[in-house]
């Protein structure tokens, strides 16, 4: 047997119709559109029915409609485990949820694992702050309505639009780890909700989903302009890695960093701090080609959105969920690709261990 792939480097594990990772142009491409194309212009609605389109049936009104039913659905089966949730993360709290949609139910699975997201991270960022949940209103988007039922209040146009961008921006991205995670389970038939569940449990690590909350951390402790440089020096010596930064595939900036780098810049308040984030990146660039030379390590999306979510005033521990908003729509519709026609994924590991001593 060969050696294996360390990290699955370069393995190509599936086709997919959904989305492109062109790591040395610096492009993303969704179903033919690049994303440059679709953020600022496309509701989560429009995004999901270019998505699961060939997979499931629906257009964009016909997929919000069916969206807002299935959000009050969710609602229902939140409120039983918001009590047990409260010793949990926000993270946590969001897995214990979403593993508690029933196989049984008769919504399209892929449609109620997709609404419940938007309720479930709402109901317990409230219920954590001992404020009572809202239900859900089924006349909204996705996005106006997850902030409207975080805030107790509808929020500002403006808001949606960047918080819709975003959504639709890291909706999918190729076979990256819980995508992977998502259609491995789901090649086994085990349902859209165990791999959505598995997805999840994924994308919660640090180095993939859970990086843009340690993003505002590292800008909080650098605090100053002059201290950027020697505390980013200081970090990759001790062996720790800058968060936002690195990516498996591109080997430019992630073009995802622009989009929402434009998002953030576009977004008023106080806590939008981007003028400073941007010297960040620039001495962490700087820092990385002197100390990683030849690993040609770029800014990822993880940098900027950490910028838009906390201009839109999302406390840090509901980044990761947010995320999950997002990307949801990416894992169901390859979930479905994958269930339409894929094998069981199972590949090979390389035996390094002892071999059984030859009998006397
Ligand atoms: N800071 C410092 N050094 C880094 C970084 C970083 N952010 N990223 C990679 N490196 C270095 C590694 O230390 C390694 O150096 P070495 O060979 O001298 O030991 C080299 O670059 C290669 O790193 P790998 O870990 O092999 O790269 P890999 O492709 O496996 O990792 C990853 C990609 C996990 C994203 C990595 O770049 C990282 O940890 N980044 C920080 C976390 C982060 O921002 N994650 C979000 C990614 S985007 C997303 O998932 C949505």
């Amino acid at each position: 047997m060969s050696a294996a792939s360390d990290g699955l480097e370069g393995i190509v594990a599936a086709e997919t119709v959904l989305s492109h990772v062109d790591g040395e142009q610096g492009r993303l491409i969704f179903r033919g559109y690049d994303i440059e194309q679709l953020a600022g212009d496309t509701s989560q609605e429009a995004l999901a029915a270019l998505l699961w389109d060939g997979f499931a049936d629906g257009d964009p009104a016909s997929i919000g409609k069916a969206l807002g039913a299935a959000r009050a659905v969710a609602f229902e089966i939140a409120q039983p485990l918001l009590v047990p949730a409260r010793s949990l993360t926000a993270i946590e709290g969001l897995r214990l949820l979403l593993a508690a949609l029933p196989d049984a139910s008769d919504l399209p699975h892929h449609v109620l694992a997709t609404a419940a997201m938007p309720v479930f991270v709402a109901a317990l960022a409230r219920d954590g702050l001992g404020q009572a949940v809202l239900p859900p209103d089924p006349a909204l988007s996705q996005a106006a309505d997850f902030l409207r039922m975080l805030r107790g209040e509808p929020a500002e146009p403006e808001h949606v639009t960047a918080l819709e961008t975003y959504l639709v921006t890291v909706a999918d991205h190729g076979l990256n780890a819980s995508t992977f995670t998502a259609r491995v389970v789901a090649s086994t038939q085990a349902g859209v909700f165990s791999s959505v569940v598995a997805g999840l449990c994924a994308l919660k690590g640090p180095l993939h989903g859970g990086a843009p909350g340690p993003v505002l951390d590292m800008l909080d402790a650098i605090g100053s302009e002059d201290r950027i440089e020697p505390w980013l020096e200081r970090t990759i010596s001790q062996g720790d890695r800058l968060m936002g930064f690195g990516h498996r595939v591109y080997r430019v900036r992630d073009p995802r960093a622009d989009v929402l780098k434009g998002v953030a810049l576009g977004l008023r308040g106080g806590t939008n701090r981007i003028r400073f984030a941007e010297a960040v990146e620039a001495g962490a660039l700087k820092v990385l080609a002197r100390l990683k030379p030849g690993r040609r390590i770029d800014t990822n999306v993880e940098f900027y959105t950490a910028l838009v979510l906390e201009a839109l005033a999302l406390p840090r521990d509901l980044f990761t969920p947010v995320f999950a908003i997002g990307r949801v729509v990416g894992w169901t519709a390859h979930i479905l690709e994958q269930t339409q026609g894929g094998r069981i994924i199972r590949p090979q590991s390389a035996y390094v261990g002892p071999m059984p001593k030859a009998a006397a």
